[in-house]
């Protein structure tokens, strides 16, 4: 079978809507002409290895037994072991989870840690779960996917709707069902249970580093830029939270309640306090609102999508009026809106290298576990900052020089990588 683009599929997808993975087939088919030799390894990046479907069922408080799907995808495990987050969301798919786990695989490598690249998700709105039933629901996943999860196999972390406390109920069943603490089977834990020091700003603090190093580049003034920012939680409201500190305005933020808007600056650490209370932006008092699709309108010079996928797509990207879009969500950009963006000039930096900081300190926590000995804060954040400016900088010259986007560079550096480890290991048998 095949989709518009000539691929062949497997059988267990729509070809006729293949999602998130979809547009991972097309950003994989414009780096291929770049592999060399390695082309001949290129196939194995568009199949996952392994795909774990689960059947998650919970007794609710109600007395009825709800059943969830669940998934765990090992797209590839050539560099390392699996790597990436659990969401859990409504609309998780097995086309999702499948896309997430191959954006793993390309920013592991795009950064050079040791890892393959691997997603989980269960389908579920966990806004509808009390605690105890979250928790449950947590707990059977994570027996359900403990066959093929462990500190040298695959070691999950957390995503959207997945916290801090879902990481320690998951390192405390695996740990359970093995009969030994294995604290480095899961990272994104409190600091607590083995958890990092500075691991649950590390994405936005990623996002953050890279726009500066590139806004230099653009000769963008960060203490002057206006920034739009959707989705207001781990990811993007860290990345709000230090652009403000350099001086930038936050100008607009949407989250799934509604958007708010402050053309003076959004006080960011007051809204910051209001989420965390409300679990939204909506009804933050100090902004207007504004209906949700002038978002993409709103004058900006630094956009950051921080939500979900397919948000910035052909409907929306000829009206962005932003220099720089910063990908802090995993997908945001789908390749039409890539296309659009570049011919009007506006530079994309692409999740596989903007949001790789959060994977970064999970290595480092990972690390930490093995070797029972915890780094400080500022060693962290400097070992953090010192990596993503150096893959950024590898990255952007390869940019520079095959004169093709950020993320088609991106792809390059790490399926180049990808593959060469594919290669030196050989075929078994
Ligand atoms: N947490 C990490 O370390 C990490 C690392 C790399 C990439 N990411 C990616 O960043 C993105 C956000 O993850 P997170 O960890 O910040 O999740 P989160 O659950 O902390 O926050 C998600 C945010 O998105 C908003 N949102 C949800 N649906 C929306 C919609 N339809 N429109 C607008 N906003 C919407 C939510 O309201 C919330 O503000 C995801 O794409 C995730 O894969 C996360």
């Amino acid at each position: 079978m095949t989709n518009p683009y000539g691929h062949p599929l497997p059988s267990y997808l729509q070809s006729d809507n293949l999602g998130p993975w979809g547009v991972y087939l097309q950003q994989v088919d414009r780096v291929i002409p770049y592999l060399g030799h390695l082309a001949r390894w290129a196939e194995t990046l568009k199949r996952p290895k392994r795909a774990l479907i689960v059947d998650v069922p919970i007794e609710l408080d109600n007395g009825t037994i709800a059943h969830f799907e669940g998934y765990r995808v090992q797209h590839n495990v050539s560099r390392g072991p699996g790597k990436g987050g659990v969401r859990f969301h409504q609309d998780v798919t097995l086309s999702e989870v499948m896309a997430l786990s191959a954006w793993m695989s390309v920013k592991n490598a795009a950064v050079n840690v040791p890892y393959g690249g691997a997603k989980g998700g269960i389908r579920v709105d966990p806004k509808t779960l009390s605690r105890g039933e979250l928790e449950r629901m947590t707990r059977r996943y994570t027996s359900e996917i403990g066959i093929i999860i462990g500190p040298t196999k695959d070691i999950p972390a957390p995503d959207v709707n997945t916290n801090e406390q879902i990481m320690a109920w998951m390192m405390d069943t695996y740990s359970m069902n093995e009969g030994a603490t294995a604290t480095g089977v899961v990272t994104g834990k409190p600091v607590d249970l083995g958890g990092s020091l500075g691991r649950r700003e590390a994405t936005g603090r990623g996002v953050f580093t890279v726009g500066v190093e590139a806004a230099r580049h653009i000769e963008l003034d960060i203490s002057h830029a206006r920034l739009a920012v959707q989705g207001f939680g781990n990811v993007g409201g860290i990345a709000a939270k230090l652009f403000a500190q350099a001086g930038a305005r936050v100008v607009a933020v949407q989250d799934h309640g509604g958007t708010i808007y402050q053309e003076s600056g959004l006080d960011v650490p007051l809204l910051l306090e209001h989420v965390a209370a409300k679990g939204t932006v909506a009804g933050f008092a100090k902004a207007e609102v504004l209906a949700n699709d002038a978002f993409w309108d709103v004058d900006c010079d630094i956009l950051i999508p921080a939500a979900l996928e397919q948000q910035i797509n052909a409907s929306n990207a000829g009206r962005i009026k932003a220099r720089m879009v910063i990908e802090g969500a995993n997908g945001p950009t789908t390749p039409e809106a890539d296309d659009i963006l570049q011919s009007r000039n506006i530079l994309v930096l692409p999740d596989v290298i903007a949001n790789a900081g959060g994977v970064t300190v999970s290595y480092f926590e990972w690390v930490q576990d093995f070797s029972s000995f915890f780094w400080s804060e500022d060693e962290i954040n400097a070992r953090l900052v010192r990596i993503m400016k150096e893959a950024f900088t590898g990255v952007w010259q390869v940019a520079q020089d095959k004169k093709v986007s950020l993320r088609t560079a991106t792809f390059i550096v790490a399926c180049t990588r990808i593959l060469r480890a594919r290669e030196l290991r050989g075929l078994y048998p």
